[in-house]
């Protein structure tokens, strides 16, 4: 794991959109996995921007994310498939067809979970796992006790994943109590992962999830078995970790790092 820490959350947003739009311009075919949540918006809008000022072009890209609210059609406008939508499906050249969330209305839930497990293999794997965290330290909607290795299934949220997402559905008894997700060991599995968080109120649980133990209690602690994974932070998200000269250190003298030190 390695963490990179950037002066604010618009840079820590600017760093993680920039590396997908680099590895998409290095793979056109990319499979993606995505996050949703208030800390993704602000990457979608620069990728957005990168496609409508620079080209980036989307066009052969495919995307899995990692969740979806079990009830919600994918009208709804508070589903995961709308903010998709919203956020950048319909912003970008990217082929609806080619977007896959799960189905959170479908007739058999652990059906779908097996068909989203099969489609994610079918198409060769996910190249790279955007991810952002709860204050459950969950990645997906993988809440406190996800078995390392689980895959996608239905998960309850805690009163605490559904108090914080009542924001968005005007009040906590709107807010679904069950999601389908991606398992912690189908995350796992993706060739890189890219966790980005920021924000004051995310210092203890990244602190958690970054320098604490693995434990299943904080599902985004299994990233530190990961082989390839990068924790972006701002300097608020940044605050409780141990070893930030350390972190800095890294990202002044890693070659991949060269090019995004200094320019926007
Ligand atoms: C939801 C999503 C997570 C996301 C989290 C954080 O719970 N299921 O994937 O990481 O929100 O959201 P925010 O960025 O709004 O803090």
């Amino acid at each position: 794991m390695e963490v990179i820490i950037r002066p604010t959350a618009g840079d820590a947003a600017n760093l993680a959109a920039r590396l997908m739009a680099r590895c998409l311009r290095d793979k056109p075919q990319i499979v993606f996995g995505l996050a949703t949540g208030r800390t993704m918006a602000r990457v979608y809008a620069i990728l957005v921007e990168m496609h409508k000022a620079g080209g980036l072009d989307f066009s052969l890209a495919s995307t899995f994310n990692l969740d979806e609210y079990v009830g919600l059609a994918p009208d709804d406008e508070q589903s995961y498939r709308h903010y998709m939508n919203m956020h950048l499906f319909d912003l970008v050249n990217i082929d609806l067809r080619n977007t896959y969330l799960p189905d959170g209305n479908a007739p058999d839930l652990n059906a779908e979970c097996e068909r989203y497990e099969w489609l994610i293999g079918e198409r060769g794997g996910i190249d790279f796992q955007l991810l952002g965290i709860g204050r459950t330290g969950h990645i997906g909607f993988n809440e406190p006790l996800s078995a390392m290795f689980s895959r996608t299934r239905v998960k309850a949220l805690t009163p605490e994943t559904v108090e914080q997402n009542a924001a968005l559905f005007g009040s906590p008894e709107r807010v679904p109590r069950h999601a389908i997700t991606m398992g912690v060991g189908t995350i796992l599995d993706a060739k890189r992962c890219v966790l980005l968080a920021t924000g004051p109120e995310k210092s203890d649980i990244v602190a958690r999830a970054v320098e604490g133990p693995i434990t299943s209690m904080v599902s985004a602690s299994a990233l530190q078995m990961h082989r390839r994974c990068t924790v972006i932070v701002d300097q608020d998200a940044a605050s409780r970790l141990e070893h930030q000269e350390y972190y800095e250190w890294i990202f002044e003298n890693e070659p991949e790092w060269e090019p995004y030190r200094y320019k926007k």
